[in-house]
């Protein structure tokens, strides 16, 4: 499988209502233009149906869901509406949107088969529970480093090899990302040398001033 790309758009107002459009159309040309990787974009559940239809060949993702049914359930993210409103995927317990493991084990026990789940973990301990539960994917992001300067993959470098090998060693089928400052094309092929299949990552994208450029740049060295 091709590395991902995956790009969480957070409540950034360069990323959100007619902004996420925008940056969904550009993800969706960057990922047509790029053999070497699969680009996703990570949108608000507001944003699911909107951004789908500006972009209908992307993954788009949601950035949270809960393990709950038709019903009795206000405010909660229901799994089968992200669905039907456009959602292929989802993050779940991000550091800024934790749950407990038995939220994310119900979830997926819940979600159709195939599905999509990447899992973050904030350390090794939370990467090895969460492994054991069988998601899609873990990205590991270190809670101190996300929305800073240095990427993981230079200023916490064994995280990211230490976390892709117990994964795998727990589960060889989960795929691990990584993320926090993840910034260019340098940090991407860093994060795969060091054994993972793809990066998660928010400001290197909403906060840049030319996205398409470091879209581009992201897949520069795959
Ligand atoms: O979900 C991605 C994220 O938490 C990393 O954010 O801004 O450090 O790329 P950022």
């Amino acid at each position: 499988m091709k590395p991902l790309i995956v790009v969480n758009f957070k409540t950034y107002s360069s990323a959100h209502g007619a902004n996420a459009e925008m940056l969904a159309k550009f993800m969706a040309e960057a990922d047509a233009a790029c053999d070497s990787a699969d680009f996703v974009a990570v949108v608000s559940a507001f944003d699911l149906a909107s951004v789908k239809a500006a972009a209908p060949n992307l993954q788009v993702w949601t950035q949270h869901l809960d393990p709950v049914g038709f019903g009795s359930h206000t405010g909660w993210l229901h799994p089968e509406t992200a669905i039907e409103r456009g959602a292929t995927g989802t993050i779940i317990n991000h550091a800024e949107h934790k749950v407990s493991i038995d939220h994310v084990k119900n979830l997926l026990a819940q979600l159709p088969d195939g599905f999509p789940v990447c899992a973050c973990a904030a350390d090794l301990d939370e990467a090895r529970a969460l492994a054991a539960l069988g998601p899609t994917m873990i990205a590991v992001e270190p809670p101190e480093l996300i929305g800073g300067d240095i990427s993981v993959t230079t200023a916490d470098p064994e995280i990211v090899s230490g976390t892709a090998n117990l994964v795998k060693s727990v589960n060889p089928d989960v795929r691990v990302l990584c993320g926090a400052g993840v910034k260019n094309g340098d940090d991407v092929a860093m994060a795969i040398q060091l054994g993972t299949e793809g990066v998660l990552l928010a400001s290197g994208v909403t906060k840049a001033n030319d996205p398409q450029g470091i879209l581009a740049d992201l897949v520069s060295k795959l």
